[in-house]
């Protein structure tokens, strides 16, 4: 049988408009340090992949530095490599697989954006795939209710008790999800799951974490600060 060589794709090549600092949202600091070397440190420090690539603007210099700096100054197996983005994040994704070696058989798709990320996540889902599973997501239950509304009017309510809000990294067995992504899809694609999900295909779903969420607006960046503080006083 041949052994299962699982990569991690890294998205960091989104502008960062909602946070609204004028640099890449990979650039921004959070206890000293920028989101992309908390991100990619997580990414090796939890020995899941053989192969790294970490997806960053076309044109970018400041982060291809960064990712050297990491690289060298982590004990870690198999490489990391770095390729250019696209205008959307499934374009990332794309051109992050275009960019990964078809000896991967399974694939981590992660955010940059989701920076303070534990490593146990990580791990979980990697063990999924090595247990046969295809398509691995991570989700926390919601404490908010959650509804559908149309036209300013309430169109349902789903239990919250069957909702989970949905993490990354999200596992996928590489053949699949070059399949997912070369299969046209309609409207705004946020996660790499919704593709598998088309093509109706089973996704697991495994614990995820309060500190895996997406540091998207200035809140996030103070409460991602606080995360910090906890954890090195
Ligand atoms: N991403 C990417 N390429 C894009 C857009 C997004 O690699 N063209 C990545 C981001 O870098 C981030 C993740 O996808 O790690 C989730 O996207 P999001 O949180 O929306 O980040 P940004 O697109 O940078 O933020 P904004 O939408 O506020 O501009
Ligand atoms: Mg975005």
């Amino acid at each position: 049988m041949l052994e299962q060589q699982t990569g991690i794709i890294l998205v960091a090549a989104g502008t960062g408009e909602r946070l609204g600092l004028g640099v890449p949202k990979a650039q921004a600091l959070c206890g000293g340090i920028t989101l992309l070397e908390h991100a990619l440190s997580t990414c090796l420090e939890s020995g899941v992949a053989v192969h790294t690539c970490v997806v960053v603007p076309a044109g970018d210099t400041v982060l291809r530095d960064i990712i050297d700096s990491v690289t060298g100054s982590h004990q870690h197996r198999g490489i990391v490599t770095t390729v250019d983005g696209g205008a959307s994040r499934p374009e990332s994704v794309r051109a992050g697989l275009a960019a990964l070696p078809s000896t991967i058989s399974h694939v981590l798709v992660h955010d940059a954006a989701r920076a303070l990320t534990p490593v146990n996540v990580f791990q979980r889902v990697a063990e999924t795939l090595v247990q046969g599973a295809q398509a691995v997501i991570p989700g926390v239950e919601v404490v908010d209710t959650i509804k559908s509304v149309s036209g300013g009017q309430v169109t349902g309510t789903p239990s919250r008790a069957n909702l989970r809000a949905i993490q990354t990294p999200q596992g996928f067995s590489a053949g699949l999800l070059r399949r997912a992504h070369d299969t046209p899809a309609d409207g705004h694609i946020t996660d790499d799951a919704m593709l598998i999900e088309s093509l109706g295909i089973p996704v697991n779903v495994v614990e995820g974490a309060a500190e895996a969420f997406k540091i998207t607006t200035p809140q996030d960046l103070i409460l991602a600060e606080s995360i910090l503080q906890r954890r090195h006083p």
